[in-house]
């Protein structure tokens, strides 16, 4: 790859939502290896390589939408719960080829929680652009249903905190330039 071509990719990548992905369209087992693949490249301080994936298909998708869905009704006042976001919930697990678990695993004795929590960040970025390099859509979800209330549903160890979602599916959307204001509003050159 050219630096031209790496320019292009990560300017490319896109959040795509699963309204969007053509459903029953599978994805082959070996690339979504090759995402993870590329996701264990990503830079860990002390080499705690804290990034840990579920990937979830099939009757597992079925089971993550009945779990959102629950927990929505668990957790929203009555009065504030919208059919639209219960079917959005139970359908976008089922629309996607896969969705991949983002778990973090602490190492409390060797490093802050921040710079593992970055670490698994980076592994996701290596993930998106993977995906973006194979024409899949993808996007990192983070509802609190899964954030902060998935512990028993996913069977997390004391040691593993889940930092969200993140959705596939072959897709078509057509291409959507970024929302960006210029890098240079956000830096600061100093040379002496
Ligand atoms: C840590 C993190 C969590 C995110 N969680 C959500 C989310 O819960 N729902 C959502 O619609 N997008 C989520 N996103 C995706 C952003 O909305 C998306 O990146 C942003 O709109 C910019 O669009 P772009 O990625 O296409 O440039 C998340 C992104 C990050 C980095």
């Amino acid at each position: 790859m050219n630096i031209a071509e790496l320019n292009e990719l990560i300017k490319k990548r896109r959040a795509i939502f699963p309204k969007t992905y053509i459903k029953d369209k599978e994805i082959a087992q070996d690339i979504i290896e090759q995402v993870l693949e590329n996701a264990n490249y990503a830079p860990t301080h002390r080499l705690t390589e804290p990034w840990r994936f579920r990937v979830l298909r099939e009757g597992a998708l079925q089971r993550l939408a009945d779990f959102l869905v629950a927990d929505y009704k668990k957790n929203t006042p009555p009065a504030e719960q919208t059919d639209f976001k219960i079917k959005k919930m139970s359908e976008n697990p089922l629309r996607s080829g896969c969705v991949i678990v983002l778990i973090m695993k602490r190492h409390a004795d060797l490093l802050p929680e921040w710079e593992e929590i970055a670490a698994v960040s980076m592994a996701v970025q290596n993930m998106w652009l993977t995906c973006t390099a194979y024409d899949i859509g993808s996007y990192w979800s983070s509802p609190s249903a899964i954030t902060e209330r998935s512990t028993d549903f996913l069977q997390l160890a004391d040691d593993e905190r889940c930092l969200g979602l993140f959705y596939m599916g072959y897709h078509n959307t057509p291409d959507i330039p970024a929302q960006r204001t210029p890098v240079g509003e956000k830096t600061v050159w100093l040379n002496d």
